[in-house]
């Protein structure tokens, strides 16, 4: 059984076929593939984007969606085997997903890291608790990845570019500043996806302290020397931007400092000047600008930025629908 828990883990002609399959849900969005069916969505974490459009999602294609935060409405789940649960966790992983694969054909999972031990975090635990114990497919709606959104990115920019072949295209992923340590995640995956399209990848960040875990560093280069891109990581702005035809911004907290994030402040505080801006985008070759939302304007990036004609975050952001019901349908339609 497959599940969705990082696009490195599906072949390249099974991601081809998803962004094909969301392109054609995004011209007919009512349909059947989950005619009866149901998706449980566990949210750890506060979303807008990925609840909308994944029970939308699923209400488009006949299905149901039941939404669950443990801890909220539903009961603390403990993920260590052999725990003594004499604490706050009221129920185990080992009943809850088998308990839920029982009633829905699919379950969703968004458990961002706990800010505290990178080396825990890195493991993933939550999301692969559920796939252990799961017998129905699990979908990473955000952990330490975020492959939906790496679908949606990519579709955006095949719908700009009038091509699914974005072979060549420069392409940088920047850092920039955010009043708190953030997740990861977004930065992993579009560093994934967009070595795996074969386009060629500056990673731009301050310092060496913020490039991303060796895992996902890993993966880049392995996948640029299967795709034919690039990929290299930069400290200069004006090289970086300089011909880009893609930026995408996005930040994060610097590995190093994981769960000191009181020490990592004050480096973090020295770099505002990475925000998108005007100047910036006039060193590129009249790129295309997106963000994965949501976006504190005028800290990550520009009001003229984000309301130009380069920015295609909205539409980024509508085809987490799309490629989200792609994900469901191949789901539920593989052989049992
Ligand atoms: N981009 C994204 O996942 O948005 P939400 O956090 O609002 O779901």
């Amino acid at each position: 059984m497959k599940h969705f828990l990082n696009t490195q883990d599906w072949i390249r002609a099974d991601l081809d076929a998803l962004l094909a399959d969301a392109a054609r849900f995004k011209r007919d969005r009512i349909g059947d593939a989950l005619k009866g069916r149901a998706i449980a969505l566990v949210f750890f974490n506060p979303s807008m984007r990925t609840r909308t459009s994944f029970e939308l999602g699923a209400f488009q294609l006949g299905g149901h969606a039941v939404v669950l935060q443990p801890g909220k409405d539903a009961w603390p789940i403990e993920f260590d085997l052999g725990a003594v649960m004499d604490g706050d966790t009221e129920e185990h992983i080992a009943e809850v997903a088998r308990v839920l694969s029982r009633y829905v054909d699919l379950i969703g999972v968004r458990a961002f890291p706990k800010f505290v031990d990178w080396s825990a975090d890195r493991e993933d635990r939550v999301l692969k608790g559920f796939a252990k114990y799961s017998t129905v497919p699990v979908i990473n709606m955000e952990t330490i990845t975020h492959p939906c959104q790496e679908l949606a990115h990519a579709l955006a920019l095949q719908e700009h570019f009038g091509t699914p072949d974005l072979r060549g295209r420069k392409y940088v992923l920047t850092w920039t500043y955010h009043p708190k340590a953030l997740n990861t995640a977004v930065a992993n995956s579009a560093l994934t996806i967009a070595t795996r399209l074969g386009m060629d990848v500056t990673l731009l960040c301050p310092t060496p302290e913020y490039v991303l875990d060796e895992r996902y560093m890993g993966w880049a280069r392995q996948n640029v020397a299967e795709s034919g891109g690039s990929f290299a990581v930069s400290h200069d702005i004006d090289a970086a931007y300089a011909g880009a035809d893609v930026v995408y911004a996005k930040s994060w907290g610097a590995l190093p400092y994981f769960g000191d994030w009181e020490k990592e402040k004050p480096v973090r505080d020295r770099y505002r000047h990475f925000i998108v801006d005007e100047a910036k985008m006039a060193r590129t070759n009249d790129a295309v600008f997106s963000h994965c939302l949501p976006l504190r304007r005028n800290v990550k990036a520009t009001d003229a930025v984000m309301d130009s004609p380069a920015c295609i975050a909205i539409e980024e952001a509508e085809n987490r629908l799309h490629v989200q019901k792609a994900v469901m349908a191949a789901l539920v339609a593989q052989p049992s």
